[in-house]
C-alpha cells in the first residue's frame, strides 16, 4: 500500500511517500509487524524563523506551511519517481472547488492549482494527514491541502493522530534511510509521550487502542525545557540547548550545586507536574548574573529532576499495567540524559521490558511517522469523510 503523508501540526512542514506491506498474513489482524520503504521524504523546519520570536507563533507557522507545502509535495513525489507531466485535466468546476476548500489560503490554492494542472495522478492509494493534536491554524493548512489532493486524485483520506505517529516512530527500526520495519511488539505497550505540547503515559492493551494512564496537570515537559532555556538566556527551541549545557557538567564530573524539587514523585498516581519545577528554577536564577558554569549546573539539575520524575512515574505505570514494551516518543525523547536514565534504570528494574526509542531522524516531527500510523488505519479501511474532516488542536488518542 502506497501512502502520501502530510504533517503540519507545529513548526515542521513535511510530506512523505511510503510503501507499506504487512509482515504477516492477515493484514490488520496480524498486529504491528510490517515493512516500509520510504519512497520520498521532504521536510522543512521553521525553527530559524521562530527563533527570532523565541517561540512558535501559530499564524506564522500557518503562513510558512502554506508557502512550503507545494514545493515539499513536489520534492517528495519527485524522489518517489512519481511526478509525470499530465494534461490539464482540471475543469473549471474542480478549480472552483479547490479554491473554495483553500479559501483562507489563496497563495496555496494558486500554487497547488498550478502544480496539479500539469502533474499526472501519482501511483498512490491513500493520503494520511495529521488532524491533531497541535496548533489548530497550522493543522488546518495540512488538512485542507489533503482534502484537495483527495478530491483531485480521488483518493481516500486517513485522519492521523500526531501522537500515534510518535508511537510508531519509536517502534520503527531503521534498516537504512529508505527501509523501516516495525516488529511484532509484545503487548501491553506503554508509551511515554513527551513533546512541546504533551506529557502523557498511554497504554495499548491491543495494537491501535489507547488508554490514558497519566498526564501532566500543567506544563508539558518540552514546554518546561523551552522556558528554562529562556531563563538561562538560551535560544529556542530550548530542549537541545539545555541538554548541551547539562552534558558539560557531567563530562567535567562537577557536582551540581543546585537542588530542585521532583514534583509529585512519590504521589500514588501516574500524573506529572512541571510548572512548580520551572518556577523553582526561576526563583534561583532571577536577578542573578549566572556564570556559564552556574548555568550548566542549573541545566543539569533541571534535567536530573525531569529524568527522575519521568522515570518514577513510568515505573509506577509499568508496575500497574504489566506492560511488556515501553516506547518513548516525542521531541523530548531525543534528550541524551533521559534516554540514558531509562536505559540504565529499566535494565535494572524491568529487565524483561523491551525499550523502544526513536532513531534521531524520526524523533522530532516528520511525515514518515504520519505515514506509518496512517498505514495501519488504511489496512483496516479506517478512512475519514473528506467533507467533515476537521483539524482538532486537542485531539485525544482513543480506545
Ligand atoms: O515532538 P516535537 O518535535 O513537537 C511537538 O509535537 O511538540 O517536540 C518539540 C519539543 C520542544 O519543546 C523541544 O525543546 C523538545 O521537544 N526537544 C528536546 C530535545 N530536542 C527537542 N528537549 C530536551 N532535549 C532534547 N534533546
Ligand atoms: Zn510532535
Amino acid at each position: 500500500m502506497r501512502i502520501l503523508s502530510i504533517e503540519t501540526s507545529c513548526d515542521e512542514t513535511a510530506v512523505a511517500v511510503l510503501e507499506g506491506i504487512p509482515a504477516n498474513e492477515g493484514g490488520a489482524a496480524a498486529g504491528s509487524a510490517a515493512r516500509f520503504t520510504v519512497l520520498g521524504n521532504a521536510l522543512l523546519s521553521q525553527i530559524d524563523i521562530h527563533k527570532e520570536y523565541g517561540g512558535v507563533y501559530p499564524m506564522i507557522a500557518k503562513r510558512e506551511h502554506a508557502k512550503n507545502l507545494v514545493p515539499l509535495l513536489d520534492s517528495a513525489l519527485t524522489q518517489a519517481g512519481m511526478v509525470a507531466k499530465g494534461e490539464d485535466g482540471l475543469s473549471d468546476e474542480l478549480r472552483a472547488e479547490i479554491t473554495q476548500i483553500l479559501e483562507r489560503e489563496p497563495g496555496l490554492a494558486d500554487a497547488l492549482l498550478a502544480f496539479l494542472s500539469e502533474t499526472a495522478r501519482p501511483d498512490i492509494e491513500a493520503i494520511a494527514v495529521t488532524a491533531g493534536p497541535g496548533l489548530e491554524p497550522a493543522l488546518w493548512v495540512g488538512v485542507n491541502f489533503a482534502r484537495v489532493l483527495s478530491r483531485v486524485w480521488n483518493l481516500p483520506i486517513i485522519s492521523v493522530n500526531h501522537m500515534e505517529g510518535h508511537i510508531c516512530a519509536a517502534l520503527a527500526q531503521l534498516e537504512d534511510p529508505q527501509h523501516i520495519s516495525i516488529p511484532d511488539i509484545k503487548l501491553p505497550l506503554l508509551s511515554l509521550l513527551i513533546s512541546g505540547g504533551h506529557t502523557e503515559l498511554v497504554l495499548s492493551k491491543e495494537w491501535g487502542s489507547y488508554e490514558l494512564v497519566g498526564a501532566t496537570r500543567d506544563d508539558a515537559v518540552g514546554e518546561a525545557f523551552d522556558k528554562v532555556a529562556r531563563m538561562l538566556g538560551l535560544p529556542y527551541p530550548g530542549g537541545p540547548e539545555v541538554s548541551k549545557l547539562a552534558e558539560r557538567t557531567r563530562e567535567a564530573n562537577r557536582d551540581s550545586g543546585y537542588k530542585l524539587p521532583r514534583p509529585m514523585i512519590h504521589d500514588a498516581h501516574c500524573d506529572f507536574s512541571f510548572s512548580g519545577l520551572k518556577t523553582a528554577v526561576l526563583y534561583q536564577v532571577k536577578d542573578m548574573d549566572l556564570t556559564s558554569e552556574q548555568k550548566e549546573d542549573m541545566a543539569r539539575e533541571f534535567e536530573d529532576a525531569v529524568g527522575d520524575v519521568l522515570y518514577a512515574k513510568t515505573k509506577r505505570a509499568l508496575e500497574e499495567t504489566g506492560a511488556k514494551t515501553l516506547a518513548l516518543g516525542g521531541g523530548v525523547s531525543a534528550n541524551t540524559h533521559i534516554q540514558r536514565t531509562f536505559r540504565e534504570r529499566l535494565a535494572e528494574d524491568f529487565p524483561d521490558v523491551h525499550l523502544a526509542i526513536p532513531v534521531p531522524a524520526l524523533t522530532t516531527d516528520n511525515a514518515v511517522m504520519i505515514g506509518l500510523a496512517g498505514f495501519y488505519h488504511a489496512l483496516k479501511q479506517d478512512f475519514a469523510e473528506s467533507d467533515s474532516l476537521r483539524a482538532d488542536g486537542n485531539r485525544k488518542l482513543r480506545a
